[in-house]
């Protein structure tokens, strides 16, 4: 279950601000739930909630199982919408020191040559026992054209049909129904191609094949996972008033001025999990002028240093928190006896999840008393139906916000222009 904690936040506004804030957060969930708003052939995300695919979940899960059983290593190819989820998923839920299964590996998300070099050479490097290791890789771009995937994604082709006889079977694509050259790809290679559906686009696809299938190789149970979505996609259907407050107060701090969101968690399994929100909004909400920068702090270390920024730098900062109630795993302080030269006997026995509830809590009172709205949401427990939960939480919220702000929030027309720069001077046609 998610819960918003708004108190913090509703100090810096007025009670009008709030009320006509929650009005516009109503009026733009209609536009949502209508299929009325700009750029509504983008509801995909929500269809896929709706009426469940199920035979789609156990091929993605087959093909999955198989893969964990004979690779070593999967490369997941892609960028922006096309690996934020899984990345974001795969450190929440896999273990922080050790594979669940192959390692999975990123790959065609920048555009370095040291980095595919040396990742080639990871993967020639022979296995503990002597043995090549046996590579899979999934290249997901709805486009099919960008660069960065579509440069990494050439590199590690080569280098797959050169190493593997049967490279055509390790290589599979997720890509849009038809076009591009990903497709023309696919169909002379025999690949295995999963679709990204039409009306889905790219940062609202996580639920689609471009998450699903990397999570499942990752060993991420993807069932419970969309179905903690759709029990959520199925709450919000009647019971949103937490989620259209948290839009209602975000909105109303944008139109006061505030400048920046600092989205940030105390839990370090959730660092992921904020760079997909940030991706998520940033690149909803930022058009026209408007829009809120999307910050992402990792607490407490951050308190070492943007922290001094966020409490007394320019006050046009809000702040996100994420914080789970009940962490994986814990550890409790030991006890040292009579030795207390590190004087921290008086934490002896506490754990270190109450230790970090106590920065938390004093945190919040310290930005809050330093001028920084603080908005808290809540999820009980680190798991794959609560992420789910918390995806569809995230997209429905951003769909609804963005709308407030009067701007389409499914396209991307900012990224074209550095698009046409740089290929201008690549001397592209
Ligand atoms: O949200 C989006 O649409 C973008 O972030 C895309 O996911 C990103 O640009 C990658 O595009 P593509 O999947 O076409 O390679």
């Amino acid at each position: 279950m998610i819960t918003t904690k708004l108190e913090n936040a509703r100090k810096f506004l007025t009670e009008e601000e709030l009320a006509g804030g929650m009005k516009k957060a109503e009026d733009a969930y209609h536009l949502v739930a209508g299929e009325s708003g700009v750029g509504s052939e983008w509801l995909g995300w929500r269809h896929i909630l709706a009426s469940p695919n199920d035979a789609l979940l156990e091929e993605i899960s087959r093909h999955a199982n198989s893969i964990r059983q004979d690779a070593d290593v999967f490369i997941v190819c892609g960028i922006g919408g096309s690996y934020t989820g899984a990345m974001a998923l795969i450190k929440a839920l896999n273990p922080v020191f050790k594979n669940n299964g192959p390692e999975i590996i990123f790959a065609g998300h920048q555009m370095s040559g040291r980095y595919l070099k040396e990742l080639i050479e990871h993967l020639e490097t022979a296995k503990e026992d002597g043995g090549r290791k046996s590579v899979y890789l999934n290249v997901i771009s709805k486009s099919g054209s960008t660069l960065e995937t579509a440069l990494a994604f050439r590199v590690l082709r080569n280098w797959m049909h050169n190493r593997f006889e049967d490279a055509s079977k390790r290589i599979n694509a997720t890509t849009g129904p038809a076009g591009g050259v990903l497709n023309d790809i696919v169909a002379e290679e025999d690949y295995k191609k999963y679709v990204i559906p039409d009306d889905a686009g790219g940062r609202f696809s996580v639920l689609t094949p471009v998450g699903l299938l990397p999570l499942a190789v990752a060993g991420i149970d993807i069932q419970t996972l969309f179905y903690g979505a759709v029990s959520q996609f199925e709450e919000l259907e009647v019971n949103r008033n937490d989620l259209l407050g948290y839009a209602a107060a975000r909105y109303a701090l944008h139109e006061k001025g505030y400048a920046v969101d600092v989205i940030g968690s105390f839990e370090p399994d959730l660092l992921g999990f904020t760079a997909w929100i940030q991706q998520l909004i940033g690149e909803s909400e930022g058009k026209d002028g408007k829009g809120l920068y999307p910050a992402l702090a990792a607490y407490s270390t951050d308190l070492h240093s943007v922290g001094q920024l966020i409490q007394d730098g320019p006050r046009n900062i809000m702040e996100t928190l994420l914080v789970v109630e009940k962490p994986i795993s814990d550890m409790a302080v030991p006890d040292s006896g009579s030795d207390d030269t590190d004087q921290l006997g008086y934490l002896a026995g506490k754990t270190f999840h109450e230790i970090n509830k106590s920065a938390l809590e004093g945190t919040v009172e310290a930005h809050t008393s330093g001028g920084v709205p603080v908005i808290s949401i809540h999820i009980e427990k680190l798991n794959a139906r609560q992420l789910g939960e918390l995806i569809y939480f995230y997209e429905l919220f951003t769909a609804v916000y963005v709308y407030m702000l009067g701007v389409n929030p499914f396209n991307q027309p900012g990224v074209e222009a550095y698009k046409k720069a740089m290929y201008r001077l690549l001397g592209k046609n």
